[in-house]
């Protein structure tokens, strides 16, 4: 049986407005910080508590803000606003809509889609105090230092809230209120319905304040209250690039942290950047300068860095990974990689397998114990066990046209600059010579070399080079080697 579902009635979250400040032709609320987009961080948070429905009000940018939220939560409702502006008309067109599918009753919340930093826990918080008191509206509030810009709140002699004041509305006095409204809130559901039926545009912004309700609800007869957080960043939106860089700076500083309680060392916190997605096992260690991106996890005694970027990359037990750039990747336990090294997507290293320096891999299978060391790329290639490909070896893998494969078995030992010409097959234990071409597949534990012999024109160098510091020293040498008893011929 499925447990019947607690949590609130709704969540609406608001993304209807412009966002002009960012200057940018993405959607504000689709700009990321941690990996994720601002929206992304707001579902999240929304989904955490479990609303019967979610709705959000989108109408700037429409279609690009509807599609990726289609694809982060694809049963989130999407509505859209109407021409009139105002947090309270986003609400009412998002009520309309959710009570087309079920007569809401009980709590609805309201959130924005540009505030990332707020957490499940806290809007969890802002429920429960709101259903435990009885509240027709809780408000999360702050205290800041600036409050410029921001609704102010207002509260009795008892304490209790009586209302919010926006900024441009306020009086001198009002405006030295630092209480103020984040713009998040719990409602009850008919009570909101009611208040907002009766709220209008009269005020400095010719707006439909979302605002207005807390005075009618109080006027109505409900119980009108706050939460106030002692968080500041939870209430925080960007509206600006500055502020997005100074949010993702903050977000990153909370998720290092809570990985640090969980057993990560990591070596220095503020060159360390890690997305919200990415997991990390105990006794990891990371080192200056790592960022660790996507669905990037990584096991226990690992260590990461310095100096390394990870995407979509799966780091097993104990393996190193040191100056390296990779994607789409899975380096196998106790495998080494790096320092320089650039792994692209499908590069599977096997356990205690090795890529080297200046290695760069792609669509490449690589199995337990084998090495590539030093100077080259393997890419659509397949490699088997303790085998050894030699410094500067290389998969040619493009014809001009098409990708071919190559496939390597295990045991073999391939010559320094190997060159693989795929497609091409090199069987168990054979061997190249160094600066073989294989172009014709390799048998099991045959010896592969494809080069001319080698022809030395002796004194070449002074004959065509006369004059040049080479041919100077070239005959000296002739002349002192012809004063001694000859040297072998060998390699002539
Ligand atoms: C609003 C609050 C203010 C609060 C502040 C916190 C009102 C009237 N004022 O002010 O008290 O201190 O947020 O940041 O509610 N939106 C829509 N449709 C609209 C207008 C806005 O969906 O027609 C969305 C925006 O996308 C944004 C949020 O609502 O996510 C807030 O809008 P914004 O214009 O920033 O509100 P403020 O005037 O800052
Ligand atoms: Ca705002």
């Amino acid at each position: 049986m499925i447990p019947e579902n607690t949590g609130p009635a709704a969540v609406i979250v608001l993304a209807a407005g412009a966002g002009t400040r960012m200057k940018s032709r993405t959607p504000k609320i689709l700009h990321e910080i941690g990996g994720r987009s601002m929206v992304g961080h707001a579902l999240l948070a929304a989904r955490s508590i479990e609303p019967r429905q979610l709705a959000i009000v989108v109408r700037h940018e429409r279609d690009l803000v509807a599609g990726h939220v289609a694809e982060l939560d694809p049963s989130a409702a999407i509505v859209d606003q109407d021409e009139v502006p105002g947090t309270g008309r986003a609400v009412e067109v998002a009520l309309q809509a959710l009570n087309a599918k079920e007569e809401l009753t009980g709590t609805v919340v309201v959130t924005y889609g540009d505030v990332p930093l707020l957490t499940g826990e806290l809007l969890a918080e802002l429920v429960a105090t709101h259903e435990r008191e009885a509240n027709a509206v809780t408000v999360l509030t702050a205290v800041l230092d600036d409050a410029t810009g921001y609704g102010r709140i207002l509260r009795g002699a008892d304490g209790t809230v009586t209302g919010i004041r926006e900024h441009k509305d306020s009086t001198d006095a009002e405006r030295l209120i630092r209480e103020v409204n984040s713009g998040i809130y719990a409602f009850d559901a008919a009570v909101l319905r009611e208040a907002l039926g009766k709220v209008t545009t009269d005020n400095a912004q010719g707006e439909k304040y979302l605002t207005d309700v807390l005075g009618l609800a109080r006027e109505a007869g409900g119980r009108v209250a706050a939460v106030v957080t002692a968080d500041r960043w939870q209430v925080e939106g960007a509206n600006d690039r500055v502020q997005l860089a100074a949010l993702g700076a903050e977000l990153n500083r909370r998720t290092v942290e809570a990985w640090m309680r969980a057993g990560v060392t990591v070596v220095d916190p503020s060159t360390t950047w890690i997305d919200s997605s990415v997991t990390l096992d105990e006794d990891v260690r990371l080192l200056p300068n790592t960022q660790l991106h996507g669905s990037t996890s990584v096991a226990r005694d690992a260590v990461v860095g310095p100096d390394t970027t990870l995407t979509d990359v799966e780091v097993g037990e104990g393996a190193t990974v040191v100056r390296t750039h990779g994607s789409g990747s899975v380096i196998g336990p106790r495998a080494a990689v790096g320092p320089f090294t650039y792994l692209r997507p499908g590069t599977v290293l096997g356990e205690k397998g090795k890529i080297g320096a200046f290695y760069e891999t792609k669509n490449v299978t690589i199995g337990r114990g084998s090495k590539l060391s030093h100077l080259g790329y393997a890419g659509d290639a397949e490699i088997g066990e303790d085998t050894n490909i030699g410094c500067g070896n290389i998969t040619a893998n493009y014809d001009g046209e098409k990708k071919h494969r190559t496939v390597i078995g295990s045991g073999v030992r391939t010559g320094s600059n190997t060159v693989f010409v795929a497609p091409v097959t090199v069987g168990d234990g054979a061997y190249s010579g160094a600066g073989a071409v294989i172009r014709k597949d390799v048998p099991a534990g045959a010896l592969a070399l494809s080069i001319a012999a080698q022809r030395n024109t002796e004194g070449w160098v002074p004959a065509n080079r006369p004059g040049s510091r080479s041919a100077e020293l070239a005959q000296a040498a002739i002349n002192n080697s012809s004063s001694t008893p000859a040297s072998t011929e060998e390699g002539k």
